[in-house]
């Protein structure tokens, strides 16, 4: 979602800026704009569409400046076109913004009437953008200015703001949107994650909610929304630049697929410990009595980070013999929801700044409720906020669809479990077990990694389907349901996922010569009850793709197009079934042309709800 960047130093801006806006790519936008200043004017450049459009248009234009601002926009208020695109202006007011300005119909209409503003695009950004004006005539400073226009804004934000009187200078303040201060001898960068800074510096402070940075070359100061000061430790990136980069892949989705041997072992390292068939995690935060008296898991996420909190559910019932409530983060927001102080709020996400995952969270802290949070992205909102957390490891998730981040999901819901079922129910002989099945997963997703040429020839087949569905039972079915998101955003196919014996109930009317289901049949506890949901399949002609365990040939009968998977325990089972599934839609979605990293409309870090 929108990319924001600033840079306010000794150099020339641009080539930052852009270098930034490329990084942040991955975020999803549909338009894109700098703002330098130079010279008390500021030159706006923006483009509708990719960044290399931005980006021939600076080569025409060579707008120069060592203070500059730029921004990546994902559409919400008014079309994708270059009228709506930031940076927005107001006078001698210059502004990026992500994020809602939720009263912007209000504000809007007193800045007509009381000053006679008048408005060029359709967005709440430039209201921003000349409440800040109409206060600078007053104010005596750009920060009291946006100070003041930011106490009347209800909504979120992450604002860069310039002033072209005062151009050494950029103040940012955040709200609900993350930003980030990068600091160097003789520059400060702005932006909205830390992949745009990597290369320029390794030291950055991460602002808090209702915060103003007010920055100049080398040097920021940041005030609360009560004028006071405030500090915050300095925090060092640890991010390399090859970890953000293609590695010679021709996507980063197929990079991030093939890299998860090596994350599964990353999110493994030095947290198993086989003799006590037990997990050790570091961050837990938490006094060991919490669970062993708590009564209930509670996950919250979004997508498929939801989907990995569903497959968990499977899971962490068996291991803690506690009950786990699954939520769409969306949904559970605005309930009332019942929760006690013997309720663990797990909350699950990727980038740690999905907003209606984060509010889930402040609104579980409201209550009262102990949080952990499975999150990837180090230091980011949620990873902040919540009382322990388990990190992933995953590395930066680049692609919008995610895929190494689901596995590391679900792996950190094992570990939780093996520590919280093993005060419980779980015996050492079964954690054992688990703690063997964690081990052999990074060989054993490599030996399907390894079918990559095989998967690639059954996706050729299926790439002018028009619908697919995906069928499986028990923790397959929260693998069908990520299988079906995979495909459908980045191949634009329409999918379904149902729980297989529950396809009689209805979906089983959609089957006929022509629809293709992935079914999910390995060797596990429910492998007949499963066959027999198959062979309801097969009576009604359905075109299969069966995800079966090796060695087993009966699969065959049904279908030409059989992917194997290594035999497994029960818990990593699903993991591996989810492997061949990325690999489906991802070629899939190559045969078809889509723009796989960035699918049309989606985004990656989704921080409007
Ligand atoms: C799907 C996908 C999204 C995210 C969801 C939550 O491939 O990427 O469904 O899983 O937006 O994002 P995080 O995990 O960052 O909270």
């Amino acid at each position: 979602m929108c990319g924001i960047i600033g840079y306010v130093g000794k150099q020339d801006a641009m080539p930052v800026l852009v270098g930034g806006l490329r990084r942040m790519e991955y975020r999803g936008y549909d338009s894109a704009g700098i703002a330098l200043v130079s010279g008390g004017h500021t030159a706006v450049v923006k483009r509708k569409g990719k960044i290399t459009n931005l980006a021939d248009a600076l080569t025409a234009k060579k707008p120069t400046g060592m203070t500059g601002i730029g921004h990546t926009r994902w559409a919400t208020h008014g079309v994708p076109n270059e009228v709506n695109a930031h940076p927005h202006q107001a006078g001698h007011i210059t502004i990026v913004h992500n994020g809602i300005i939720e009263n912007y119909a209000d504000l809007k209409e007193r800045l007509i009437k009381d000053h006679g503003r008048k408005f060029e695009s359709e967005t709440d950004t430039e209201v921003l953008a000349h409440l800040i004006s109409v206060k600078r005539e007053k104010d005596e400073s750009l920060e009291a200015a946006v100070l003041s226009a930011l106490l009347e804004v209800e909504g979120t934000f992450a604002v860069l703001v310039l002033d072209e009187r005062d151009p050494d200078k950029i103040v940012a303040a955040r709200r609900g949107s993350p930003l980030l201060v990068g600091i160097a001898d003789d520059a400060i960068f702005l932006a909205s994650d830390a992949t745009a800074v990597i290369g320029h510096t390794d030291r950055v402070v991460y602002m808090e909610d209702d915060e103003i940075a007010i920055c100049t070359p080398g040097k920021y100061e940041i005030i609360d929304f009560k004028a006071q000061h405030k500090r915050h430790e300095e925090q060092q990136i640890k991010l390399e630049l090859k970890a953000i980069e293609k590695a010679g892949y021709d996507h980063f989705l197929l990079k991030e697929i093939m890299e998860q041997p090596k994350t599964i072992a990353d999110i493994l390292r030095g947290r198993l410990d086989l003799d006590a068939g037990t997990s050790h995690l570091g961050g837990l935060n938490t006094d060991p009595k919490f669970y062993q008296q708590m009564t209930r898991f509670l996950t919250i996420g979004c997508g498929t980070a939801y989907y990995a909190g569903l497959l968990g559910q499977y899971l962490l019932e068996r291991m803690t013999g506690l009950p786990v409530d699954v939520e769409f983060a969306s949904e559970f927001r605005y309930r009332e929801p019942v929760v006690n102080g013997h309720t663990l709020g797990m909350i699950v996400t990727q980038s740690g700044e999905t907003a209606d995952t984060l509010a889930s969270l402040r609104e579980l802290k409201r209550r009262g409720t102990r949080t952990l949070g499975l999150v990837n992205v180090v230091g980011s909102s949620v990873a902040r906020e919540v009382d322990g957390g388990v990190y992933l490891h995953a590395g930066p998730e680049i692609s919008v669809a995610s895929t190494k981040a689901f596995t590391a999901q679900v792996i950190a819901q094992i570990l939780v479990g093996l520590q919280i079922g093993r005060s419980r129910k779980l015996s050492a002989t079964d954690g054992k077990a688990i703690v063997r099945a964690l081990e052999a997963l990074p060989a054993q997703v490599q030996s399907i990694l390894d079918q990559h040429e095989r998967i690639k020839a059954i996706s050729a087949k299926f790439a002018d389907a028009k619908n697919v569905m995906y069928l499986g039972r028990d923790a397959l079915y929260p693998v069908a349901l990520e299988g079906a998101l995979k495909l459908k955003e980045i191949s634009y196919i329409h999918t379904e996922a149902y729980p297989a014996g529950e396809m009689k109930h209805g979906p089983v009317a959609l089957i006929d010569e022509e629809l293709p289901i992935v079914y999910f049949h390995p060797k596990n506890d429910l492998y007949d009850k499963t066959r027999s949901n198959l062979e309801e399949v097969r009576a009604r002609g359905g075109r299969l793709i069966i995800v079966g365990t090796e060695g087993d040939e009966s699969l065959k009968e049904f279908s030409d197009d059989v992917i194997y998977i290594p035999d497994a325990h029960a818990y990593t089972q699903p993991i591996l079934a989810n492997i061949p599934m990325q690999l489906f839609a991802y070629y899939v979605a190559v045969s078809r042309g889509t723009d796989v990293d960035q699918p049309r409309n989606l985004a990656k870090s989704v921080t409007v709800e």
